[in-house]
């Protein structure tokens, strides 16, 4: 019996070194059959879609992999259709058959019930990556130009340190959260973080004004490509930095 156990394990030890074998006898089709595989999984952002309700997916105007000099294509996929997706769905469900159904997003944040769990996590989720995409382009980064260029200038001296105090308040931010550009109620550029899925437009939290960049510093938005260093990510994250849109929601702010 003994005998028999050593032949078999035999045989499925030499089977397995030889399967493993296999594909380091041609790495280049290995990768290649990899890289195809990755992509023919990764679908199509226009085919996801939200259950049903008031609050969509918005569409991206990128796919998955053009942001890759920053952000890799899988990250992209699964925080779009897994993350964004679950954020909306589950707002969905949280506004059903109350009078939020008929609120805009900017609305419910506002008048956030910071003690209602299920709508401050899920409408927070929802409104911070409605941002979050919209402000990445695969031909952004470099620096703003125009008002928004001078009203940086003028609260932080320096394009430079605003891009430090980003990146400090991403850094510092223990756990999950959000790093933030405001348009504070005085009409001024702020820099700030909030935890978990909390945003600047709710009540009482330790920056308030309107969002027109938000950095978000979850595991699940880099944790693929940067492991632990959070800092590269925001690093890479400013080449991707769509400074027209950002400019464009400022001339919002500003007029509100
Ligand atoms: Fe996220």
């Amino acid at each position: 019996m003994k005998k028999i156990t050593v032949l078999i394990s035999s045989v499925v030890l030499a089977f397995g070194v030889y399967s493993c074998d296999q594909p380091q006898s041609n790495n280049t089709d290995s990768a290649n059959n990899d890289t195809i595989a990755s992509e023919r999984n990764l679908g199509n952002p226009a085919d996801v879609k939200t259950d049903s309700g008031p609050f969509q997916l918005p569409e991206l105007k990128y796919g998955y992999a053009d942001l890759d000099k920053s952000i890799d294509a899988e990250t992209m996929e699964v925080h779009y259709s897994k993350h964004f997706l679950g954020y909306a769905n589950n707002l969905n469900k949280a506004v059903a058959g109350t009078e939020l159904e008929g609120k805009t997003i900017e609305e419910i944040m506002k008048g956030m019930d910071m003690n209602n769990t299920a709508l401050r996590n899920n409408g927070g989720g929802y409104y911070n990556h409605d941002l979050y995409f919209a402000t990445m382009s695969p031909d952004g980064g470099g620096q703003p130009s125009g008002e928004l260029s001078e009203a940086i200038n003028t609260a932080f001296g320096s394009f430079d340190e605003l891009k430090n105090q980003l990146a400090e308040a991403g850094g510092k931010r223990f756990g999950s959260g959000w790093a933030w550009l405001v348009v504070d109620n005085n009409g001024n550029l702020a820099v700030g973080s909030t935890a978990n899925q909390d945003n600047p437009l709710m009540p009482g939290l330790e920056i308030s004004g309107t969002p027109i960049l938000g950095i978000d510093v979850w595991e699940h938005a880099y944790y693929l490509r940067y492991q632990n260093k959070r800092p590269d990510y925001i690093d890479a994250f400013f080449n991707v930095i769509d400074w027209n849109l950002v400019a464009e929601k400022y001339a919002q702010a500003k007029a509100e």
